[in-house]
């Protein structure tokens, strides 16, 4: 392991997992939560999120799941990556992270469910599934959220799913014109303006223990400039540059020290 403390870091700041801890919410950020949580809470069904690899889509899945996880009011499930064969397939694994047995055919399947989401509703409880790389679903499962969003009450949804995907999702969506309906929310997550690159920079050095500025003004630009803003390129430049910069023996990271790094990943 590098030793980070000549840096003042207790830990890795530019890990590229997930870790809750390093979520940095911009005003962005909140907007997307806020209108997801809206969705969710007032029952309205379905919510999406749009974006662009690493513009950190994950991220806010995580976040979700993790907000609702802990609650005793909330059913909830999380999955990462649905690649599943058929709609049955599909709807037996949403309800496997239900905790609800497999059935032999999908409408044994679909009434065992749709018994979970009344007594849920029943036993004031909500409902709720996350699905991250929804641009990997094909039609007939498309079809299936169409049907599991069905289960309502006059006023309310008994489930209410939160699709995040690349936005080729989007494209799929357009042409479910019965599904595309039913959006309640929807968000695109953008790359970051400098400000955010700068804040979120800044803000994962200070978790990691240090509390100045571990980069010139000049180097933040230029990694912007080279990131684009992209959270992923960001992470993946710094992460690239701590090595140097303790090899270098610097305090401070600056502008011609990012440029060596860009151009060794290049
Ligand atoms: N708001 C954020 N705060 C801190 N780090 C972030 C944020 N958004 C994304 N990242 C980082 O960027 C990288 C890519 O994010 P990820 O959520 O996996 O993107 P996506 O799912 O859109 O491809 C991860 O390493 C993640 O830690
Ligand atoms: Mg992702």
């Amino acid at each position: 392991m590098l030793d980070l403390s000549p840096l003042g870091l207790i830990e890795a700041p530019f890990s590229l997992s997930p870790d809750p801890r390093y979520f940095y919410v911009s005003l962005q950020h909140k907007a997307t939560l806020a209108k997801a949580t809206y969705a969710i809470e007032q029952r309205q069904g379905l919510s999406v999120i749009f974006g662009d690899v690493g513009v950190g889509k994950t991220t806010i899945a995580r976040r979700l799941y993790q907000v609702y996880r802990d609650r005793a009011d909330y059913h909830t499930a999380y999955i990462p990556t649905p690649l599943f064969p058929s709609d049955f397939q599909f709807l037996k694994s949403i309800c496997a992270e239900f905790n609800l047995s497999p059935k032999r055919s999908k409408l044994l399947q679909l009434a065992a469910f749709e018994e979970f989401l009344i007594k849920a509703f029943r036993d004031d409880k909500n409902v709720l599934l996350i699905i991250d790389e929804a641009q990997g679903l094909i039609g007939p499962q498309f079809e299936l959220i169409r049907q599991l969003l069905n289960f309502e009450t006059n006023t309310q949804k008994l489930i209410q799913i939160v699709l995040i995907g690349q936005n080729e999702l989007r494209n799929k969506l357009r042409l479910k014109r019965a599904l595309a309906s039913r959006v309640a929310t929807r968000s695109t997550l953008e790359p970051l303006h400098f400000e955010d690159t700068r804040s979120m920079i800044n803000f994962r050095v200070m978790v990691a223990g240090r509390q100045e500025s571990l980069f010139t003004e000049a180097a933040l630009i230029r990694i912007y400039n080279y990131s684009r803003g992209m959270p992923r390129d960001i992470c993946v430049i710094c992460l690239n540059i701590l090595p140097i910069a303790i090899l270098n023996k610097v305090l401070i990271v600056d502008e011609p020290l990012v440029e060596q790094v860009i151009e060794e990943l290049r």
